[in-house]
């Protein structure tokens, strides 16, 4: 099955480097230990730890739950080998289809944004495990409540900014956020920072940007400029455009690798709001 990329979507790259390349079966940050040795292995268990902690938030008497933005699915085959019916949303052809061939039809798909799901189904809880940022808050918060049942439950864990910033700017800020969700009648039960259980994954992105893919970038600049001047010449005019887009990647990944920028600018948080 091939994933084609009509447009360049950074958080798609982002998710496709991290299931094809390093082979990870989960798409989250993860949730370490202080004692942790960064490393993939180390960063595979954080990852289920991740799911284990988010279970943790759901409160007693829930059912039925919607997994927005499920991604590969792995917190939803956790959650309905627990016993709850499960519902999981992607846009996303390649997750999609990954988690159909996976879960035995035992867990209800949607190929679609969550903005644009029709259902008549309403649910006790709604997660939505780093995917909240994807769709505009007062559309995902208006949405969710009415998806929820009477005094259902919405979990979200998620990057947040602190406030106005350049940076992680397809982030929601905190404070914004939390007052629409109000505005929708949510009641916040809970809200948790989990910062620094979530920074080791951004050390370790770094250093394989660093070990990896920066190199990469060298070998193949040395390569053109070396072998053909005046060829690397044509291509740098003929390719402009995508240059351009290479290198605000780079930046991109450059700001999201960095963990004094993540600390300086955002917070990682878990919040269990119920609806009133
Ligand atoms: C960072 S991944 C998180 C995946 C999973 N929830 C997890 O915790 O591993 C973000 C997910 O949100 C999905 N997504 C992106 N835009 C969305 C939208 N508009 N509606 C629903 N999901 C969306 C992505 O396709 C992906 O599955």
């Amino acid at each position: 099955m091939k994933h084609k990329l009509t447009s360049i979507n950074y958080f798609e790259l982002e998710l496709i480097f991290c299931h094809k390349i390093l082979k990870l079966n989960s798409l989250h940050y993860g949730y370490w230990r202080p004692s942790d040795k960064i490393d993939i292995n180390n960063l595979r268990k954080a990852q289920a730890r991740y799911t284990k902690h988010l279970l943790d938030f759901i409160p007693r008497g829930t059912k039925n739950i919607l997994d927005v933005g499920c991604g590969v699915g792995d917190n939803a085959m956790v959650l309905e080998k627990k016993g709850y019916s499960v519902t999981g949303v992607t846009p996303d052809k390649y997750q999609y289809e990954i988690l159909k061939s996976m879960n035995n039809d035992n867990i209800s798909l949607e190929l679609t944004k969550f903005e644009n799901l029709k259902t008549d189904k309403k649910f006790d809880c709604i997660l939505m495990s780093e995917s909240s940022h994807y769709f505009d808050m007062d559309v995902g918060l208006k949405k969710s409540k009415d998806l929820l049942v009477r005094n259902g439950y919405l979990l979200v864990a998620n990057i947040f900014r602190k406030k106005q910033s350049k940076e992680f700017g397809e982030t929601h800020i905190e404070s914004e956020w939390v007052n629409c969700a109000e505005k929708y009648g949510f009641n916040i039960i809970q809200r948790r920072d989990i910062t620094k259980n979530v920074l080791p994954t951004l050390v370790f992105g770094e250093e394989m940007y660093k070990k990896y893919l920066a190199p990469i970038g060298e070998i193949i600049d040395v390569y053109f400029k070396k072998s053909s001047p005046a060829r690397a010449k044509i291509i740098e005019l003929i390719f402009a455009k995508d240059i351009k887009r290479l290198f605000s990647l780079q930046n991109y990944l450059y700001e999201h690798l960095n963990s004094s920028i993540f600390e300086k600018t955002a917070r990682y948080l878990v919040f269990l709001l119920q609806k009133s």
